[in-house]
């Protein structure tokens, strides 16, 4: 019996050697250890043997019982264990990605326009999105009756509270609160009952630029915003002014920039003209410096605008507006 025992044993060593899936193992199980299994068989045979030999045989037949099960448990684990770390080094899955953040096309421009002019020796100044009809309108030397000031151009919010239409009113707020020289920009939202389409947007964003010092001259203006042309779209870009009306410059002139898709040969970017129009700007009225007390015998400056869209629309090849504000990731993501 002994013999047969050891047999037995080995014979169950060597088969679940081989062995590398779970259901075989069951097999091996139901072999040995199953109702009719071999072990369970010869555990029925102990009854027959003398009163001596009972415990001997039942004892031997018992613990082979015992390791025979466990084997069985680890070969299981085991198996388990390999297909768990053959999933963890299956390098044809597709890792997975995590999703990192982007910045808004706008504010990458805005950043880029801002970086040209510290170059140029401004610093950033802020201004609240909603004000006062007197820093919008009335300091900027807009008188009442101005078309601007209309309810169908801005979004009034009390008979005297609106949302900014321009950043030309952080000029203001700057002037009262620091002595020249200044040379400041501000940028941020803007606000104007303008109907949507391909080219407009009831919010928007501007930057504004102002120089004030003894000795600003239109020459001055021309340099800076040349040199802002040249760093953003190239050293190709030319410039050009025209005259043009606003109430808080004089002189005032619109300003272009040569065409970046055709070099100024026409093309339907800038309408066969050849230039794009980028913004308004001039001298600083004397009118608003006395609004702010500055001595206008001594003290000259020149102011500028411009929309941020409009730049970021030629810049990046956008044709419509509303692309900056729909929050499409198909888009945002391209940048
Ligand atoms: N604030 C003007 C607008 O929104 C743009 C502008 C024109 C700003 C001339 C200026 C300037 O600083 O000098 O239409």
């Amino acid at each position: 019996m002994k013999a047969k025992i050891k047999e037995i044993e080995e014979k169950f060593h060597s088969e679940i050697k081989n062995i590398s899936l779970p259901e075989h193992l069951e097999e091996i199980r139901v072999k040995y250890l199953g109702r009719k299994g071999i072990l369970t068989s010869l555990l029925k045979q102990v009854s027959i043997l003398s009163n001596d030999e009972k415990p001997v045989f039942g004892k031997l037949l018992n613990n082979l019982k015992t390791n025979m099960s466990t084997r069985i448990s680890e070969e299981i684990a085991s198996i388990k264990s390999v297909k768990r770390t053959e999933v963890k080094l299956d390098i044809s899955l597709p890792g997975i990605k995590p999703l990192i953040g982007f910045k808004h096309p706008l504010t990458l421009i805005t950043q880029e326009i801002k970086e040209i002019f510290f170059g140029l020796g401004f610093e950033t100044v802020t201004g609240p999105e909603i004000e006062t009809e007197y820093y919008n309108f009335e300091a900027l030397n807009t008188p009442e009756d101005h078309p601007a000031r209309d309810e169908h151009d801005s979004f009034y919010i009390t008979s005297k509270d609106l949302l900014r239409t321009h950043t030309s009113p952080v000029q203001i707020r700057v002037m009262e609160k620091q002595k020249p020289p200044l040379r400041v920009i501000a940028h941020g939202r803007c606000f104007r009952r303008d109907a949507t389409d391909a080219t407009h947007s009831p919010i928007f964003h501007q930057v504004e630029g102002l120089a004030v010092d003894t000795n600003i001259t239109f020459g001055d203006l021309k340099g800076v915003l040349e040199v802002f042309a040249k760093q953003l779209f190239g050293r190709q870009t030319k410039i050009r002014f025209r005259p043009d009306f606003f109430p808080f410059t004089e002189p005032s002139a619109e300003y272009a920039f040569s065409c970046v898709n055709c070099k100024g040969k026409g093309c339907r970017i800038c309408k066969n003209t050849g230039w794009l129009e980028i913004g308004g700007a001039g001298m600083v009225d004397p009118e608003v410096f006395k609004m702010v007390h500055y001595d206008t015998e001594k003290y000259s400056g020149f102011a500028f605008g411009m929309g941020i869209e409009r730049i970021a629309m030629i810049k990046y090849h956008i044709h419509d507006i509303r692309m900056f504000f729909e929050n499409d990731l198909r888009f945002l993501r391209q940048f």
